[in-house]
Parts: C-alpha cells; sequence; structure tokens
C-alpha cells in the first residue's frame, strides 16, 4: 500500500524506501533532538552518494512530509501526524473522450482528512488521456470526486453523457446548453443538452512510484537530458506543404530540420524509416538533402509522395480552377457509387454522391502529380464529411441529433483545403532544392527494402508507440479516405493495415531473446496485471528490434540514426522505450550517444522540473518525448 500525503492542489504518492527514510529521520530525531545528516543517511540505506540523500530528501520535502525551511545539513524537521481517510479508487475516467462505463476495482488509497474538506462522500478515479493538462491534470493522475449532483460553472466534473459515457471536463452552462470544455487548446469542447453530474474534483494525485524505483536502479547506464530548447513551442508547423493534410503523431518540421542539420550535411541521403505523411523527407527537400521514405500504411506513401513533389503553382491553380467549374456539372447518372463495407454507416447518401462527383472531376486530371495533389485535398473533404468524429484519429460515429443535423457542404469544405494546399504548394515549389530528390517505399521497414548496405549518410525518425489498438491507429485514421481514393486494390482490405504494422500481432507467448534489462523488467510488470497486454508490448519490441537491425545495415558506419520515441504507459506501467532502444541497438552495433527529453508542443510544461540525472524519474513523460541519438560504431 502507498502511503500519501496532500499538499496544495496537486498531491505525490511517496515509495517505500522513501517512506522508510522519513521513518528513520522521525526516529533519529526523537533520539539525538536534532535531524541525520545526508552522509548518515547514505550509510544507513546504502545509498550510492549523497545526492541520493539528498534526492530522498527532497522528494520528502516536496510530499510534504518534511519542513522546508532550512536547508543546511541536519535541519529537516518533521511534520505532524495527520487523520488519514480510505478512499476508494472506482476506476478509469477518460480525460480524452468518453469512456463507456467506469469500471470497477477493489484498489483504495488513503489520504489527509482536512486536506479534502470535512464535507460529503468522495471516491477517486484514475485519469486517462491529455484533455485537461492545462489544469494540472495528467494522463496516469488519479483526481479525488466529491460527490453531488450539481456543479457551478468552470468546475472540473465527472459528466456523463450519452447515456453511459463517463468523461472529466470543466463544466459551463451556456444558451441553455452544457459545454464540457477541455483543459487543452488541442481539443474540442462537447456540447450536450443533458449532462449527468457525478462529482467534482477536489484533488489531484500525482504517482511518482513507479518512474523512481526505475531511477534509483539504474541511473548510470543512460542519463536524459531535459532540453527545452527542443520544444518549439507555439512557432507555426504546418509551412511549405506540412499542412495539407492531418496525420497522426506528425514530426514537427522544426525538430527535423534540426536534426538534419546536426547530423547530415548538404547533398547527403537520408531516410525516414517510418516516413509516415513525410514530414522529414519534405524537410530533406528545402535543405537539399536526398531522402529516402519508407511506410507500411498506404495512405502515408500516398501523403508523402504529394507532399514532396513539387508543382508549378500557376498549373496547378489552373487544373483546380477548371475542376471547381466541371463538378458543378456533373449529373447524377454519371457517376458510380463507390462499393466498400459500411459505406452507408460512414456517409450520408447525398454526401456520398457529392463527393463521387468531386471525385470523378479531380481523376479526370491528366497531370497525375496535380491529379495526386488535389486528392489529398479531397481526403481531407472525405474525413470532415463523413459521419465521423473530426477531433479524434480513431473512427468514432456521431450519434443522435448531431447525426441528424450532419449536413456538409462537401465542395466547400474541398475548396477549404484545396485553396489552402495550392498556398502550401507555391512555397514548397519556391524553396525546394531543385536538385535534390526523394524515393518513396511502401514496405515494411523491419525487412530488406532494396536500400544498399551502408549507402545511408544519417537516418531521422520516429517510430509508431505501440500496437495500434490501444495507442494510435494509423490504418484507422487512414481507412475510410484510403477507400475513397483508391489506394487499394480492393478497399475493403484498407481495414487490416494496422495488423501489419509494428505490434500489431501480439506474440504468441512472453519467451524472447532481446537483451533488454528495461524491457524485460516492464514486461515483467505489465504480465503480472494482464499477460496479453504484455505479449503486445513484446510484439512491438520484436518488430522494432528487426528495424533497428535495418537501419544499421543501411546506414555507413560512423553516421548517425535519431529516433523520435515515445515512453508510454501500459497498466500503469512506463515504458522507458528511449532506454530500450537504447540498450538493443547497443548489442547490434550502434553506440547511444545521447537522449534529449523535449516537451510535445500543445502539451504543458512540467509542474515540476525533473531531476537530469535520475533515470525515469521525469514527471509527466507523455507530455515529452525522447530524442534517442545513436551512432553506429
Ligand atoms: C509516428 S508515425 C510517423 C509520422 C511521421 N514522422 C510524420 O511526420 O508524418 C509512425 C509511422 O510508422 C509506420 N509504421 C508502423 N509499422 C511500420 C513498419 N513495420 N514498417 C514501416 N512503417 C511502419 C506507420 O504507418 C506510421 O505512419
Amino acid at each position: 500500500m502507498y502511503t500519501f500525503y496532500l499538499f496544495s492542489i496537486i498531491a505525490y504518492m511517496i515509495t517505500k524506501k522513501q517512506s522508510r527514510v522519513l521513518d528513520f529521520v522521525t526516529d533519529y530525531k526523537k533520539k539525538h533532538k536534532y535531524a541525520p545528516s545526508l552522509e548518515e543517511i547514505k550509510r544507513k540505506f546504502k545509498l550510492a552518494s549523497v545526492s541520493t540523500s539528498h534526492y530522498y530528501i527532497s522528494k520528502l520535502q516536496d510530499a510534504g512530509f518534511l519542513n522546508k525551511e532550512h536547508n543546511q545539513p541536519r535541519a529537516v524537521s518533521t511534520v505532524g501526524a495527520k487523520q488519514m481517510i480510505e478512499i476508494p479508487i472506482l476506476g478509469a475516467i477518460a480525460a480524452g473522450q468518453p469512456i463507456e462505463a467506469i469500471e470497477i476495482s477493489d484498489e483504495t488509497i488513503t489520504i489527509a482528512k482536512d486536506e479534502i474538506g470535512k464535507q460529503g462522500k468522495h471516491y477517486a478515479l484514475r485519469v486517462q488521456g491529455s484533455s485537461m493538462i492545462d489544469e494540472g491534470i495528467f494522463d496516469g493522475d488519479i483526481v479525488v470526486i466529491r460527490k453531488q449532483d450539481v456543479a457551478e460553472n468552470g468546475q472540473t466534473v465527472v459528466a456523463v453523457i450519452d447515456d453511459n459515457e463517463a468523461t472529466l471536463k470543466k463544466l459551463y452552462r451556456e444558451n441553455g446548453k452544457f459545454r464540457l470544455q477541455p483543459a487543452n487548446p488541442t481539443l474540442f469542447p462537447i456540447y450536450r443538452d443533458e449532462v449527468e453530474v457525478r462529482g467534482v474534483v477536489v484533488k489531484i494525485i500525482r504517482n511518482l512510484e513507479s518512474q523512481l524505483d526505475q531511477g534509483q536502479s539504474r541511473d548510470e547506464k543512460y542519463v536524459r537530458k531535459i532540453d527545452y530548447s527542443w520544444d518549439y513551442r507555439g512557432e507555426k508547423t504546418k509551412s511549405h506543404t506540412h499542412g495539407i493534410h492531418t496525420y497522426p503523431a506528425m514530426f514537427i518540421p522544426q525538430v527535423g530540420r534540426r536534426l538534419l542539420e546536426t547530423y547530415s550535411k548538404e547533398g547527403d541521403t537520408i531516410c525516414d524509416i517510418f516516413c509516415g505523411s513525410g514530414s522529414a523527407l519534405v524537410e530533406s527537400r528545402l535543405i537539399g538533402r536526398n531522402a529516402y521514405g519508407i511506410d507500411l500504411n498506404p495512405l502515408a506513401i500516398f501523403l508523402a509522395k504529394a507532399k514532396t513533389t513539387p508543382i508549378n503553382p500557376q498549373k496547378l491553380t489552373k487544373e483546380y480552377l477548371a475542376l471547381l467549374d466541371r463538378v458543378g456539372k456533373i449529373k447524377d447518372s454519371e457517376i458510380k457509387h463507390p462499393d466498400f463495407k459500411n459505406i452507408d454507416f460512414w456517409f450520408k447518401d447525398k454526401v456520398i454522391v457529392k463527393l463521387a462527383k468531386l471525385k470523378k472531376a479531380i481523376r479526370e486530371i491528366k497531370d497525375e502529380s496535380i491529379q495526386n495533389f488535389l486528392m489529398v485535398a479531397f481526403s481531407e473533404t472525405v474525413r470532415y464529411s463523413s459521419n465521423t468524429k473530426t477531433g479524434e484519429f480513431k473512427l468514432v460515429r456521431v450519434k443522435g441529433e448531431k447525426l441528424e443535423k450532419h449536413d456538409p457542404d462537401v465542395v466547400g469544405i474541398f475548396r477549404k483545403h484545396a485553396e489552402k494546399n495550392i498556398a502550401g504548394m507555391t512555397n514548397f515549389y519556391k524553396d525546394a532544392k531543385k536538385d535534390s530528390w526523394t524515393k518513396i517505399i511502401y514496405g515494411d521497414s523491419s525487412k530488406d527494402n532494396g536500400i544498399k548496405a551502408n549507402s545511408i549518410d544519417c537516418i531521422i525518425t520516429s517510430p509508431p508507440y505501440g500496437d495500434s489498438r490501444t495507442t494510435v491507429a494509423y490504418g484507422q485514421f487512414s481507412r475510410l479516405s484510403a477507400q475513397w481514393i483508391d489506394v487499394f486494390e480492393d478497399p475493403n482490405d484498407a481495414s487490416g493495415v494496422d495488423n501489419d504494422l509494428l505490434g500489431g500481432r501480439a506474440s504468441k507467448n512472453l519467451t524472447h531473446v532481446l537483451s533488454s534489462d528495461y524491457l524485460k523488467e516492464s514486461l515483467e510488470k505489465i504480465a503480472k496485471q494482464d499477460e496479453a497486454r504484455a505479449r503486445d508490448v513484446l510484439s512491438f519490441n520484436v518488430g522494432l528490434n528487426e528495424c533497428l537491425k535495418q537501419a544499421y545495415r543501411i546506414l555507413k558506419p560512423k553516421k548517425y540514426f535519431c529516433l523520435v520515441v515515445g515512453n508510454r504507459l501500459v497498466k500503469q506501467v512506463r515504458i522507458p522505450t528511449d532506454f530500450i532502444i537504447a540498450e538493443l541497438a547497443e548489442k547490434i552495433g550502434f553506440t547511444c550517444e545521447d537522449i534529449i527529453v523535449r516537451n510535445i508542443p500543445g502539451k504543458r510544461m512540467p509542474i515540476k522540473n525533473s531531476p537530469t540525472n535520475i533515470v525515469g524519474a521525469l514527471e509527466e513523460t507523455m507530455n515529452k518525448e525522447s530524442i534517442v541519438v545513436l551512432r553506429k560504431n
């Protein structure tokens, strides 16, 4: 059982070891009337250094167990005992899109009674997702809720909508409707006529246990360096052709460019082995690098090609205007109703007709590059005019009145996107280096894709997070577009993409030969709770290891391989993918030269600064990502 202490609005759990240090300090003080020195704490707990003692003391101070007023040796003092109360953790709550029901668990937490107020009944929930980050509520936090069925404007509430979907949001009443407002600028509010309030948030509790444990066991092997200069907060990310189509987990162009400029030079040939929509390839072209891109999602290939093929903007505009002229003249009888599974579930009839006319008009364009480029705007139009919720990457259908009222202006949406995209292409055409080339390969990066051994000067990439079912579903995101724009011979094949991606098929069992202690430890922790999820994680890492081997094969000796990765949480276990990659890569023949941690833009800065030399002790790693810099030996 964890010990909890609460102060201000955020509270931190303390680990068993911290609890033992606290007991030692308390007993020592009783006996000697002064606190032990850091050296004494080091000796007592056989710690590596006095800085580790200091780390424990400062954690206990942060958690409010030790007073903070002095910073002198032996000057720590304990705080008085508090009356504690046990609160049930009823399960998980989505701080993102609503989830079906709150699942039941039998866990409890113990917290100080005076911190949550004397009145009312309380329960706690584990937070999933990142829609409340601007309120300081992060993925993995526990929120304590006071039960009540009314709330004041602006309070953060547990709300149940559409019968049985629960979500954590700020509640506002406006013009006779309720607005459930995410505290994350990248997400949209939810509007409802009716909302059932199940309570308001009174406390947020942050779990540092797992990170701390990792930190203690391995602080010599790798070091994460936090470097906020990589954040590029507030900078434009949609210049040139970068903004022509949404894609999950795209590179920030600035990060791609900085890596390219640091680890390659003009005229070099680079490769992005998980190129997605091609952000690194666009940057390569702009700064004079030749580039290969590899991806296993056909829509990604289509987008990457369109983004990196320069087109004369005058010719493009002429074709676009002619297309607008043609589309209005196409009669219903001239179009073929597309045929793929569930088309009527995802699109209204009249939307299908309008989309089919638009597609016919685009297909009539003779120049293939122009046709493909305008097809990108069409693909966005497909998504925006479908019956899906556009705020997310998974396919979720809108419901009820919203669905009934859904009447998209298909040609209007297309025009908006096409015109924005033409402006982007105008800049790309002007700035792209004329003598650089881009080659895009539809293939599996864990296999040989025909790129010669020792031929690449630099690899820059960002792999997927893990299995698509629980993280980003690239295939699912791409499905409707892919079906409409014919990137598959049989459009029904589009639903199989996610299974083929890294980690798409769980390993049969947990036996493996991967040499990574970090992976082993994560798998053990996850398997204790859920063996199937551990097999998913293993499958992803087995695939990733094969990709690292292929990367080693194609890279020239002494050259760099940079991976931008997220350390995701599975069953409350933070998987240190950056360290796992470093370990696996070093076995293959790379040296890990750097691990830089950056904040993911649009997400808040960490509430507290984290120690830079304690592995795994970073807070809120899903709001951050690591740039692992490897060098081939
Ligand atoms: C994080 S995304 C890359 C996004 C990209 N950096 C961008 O800016 O658009 C990861 C990509 O890996 C691809 N992928 C997953 N497994 C793959 C595999 N085995 N081989 C090649 N690509 C794969 C996915 O289709 C996805 O496009």
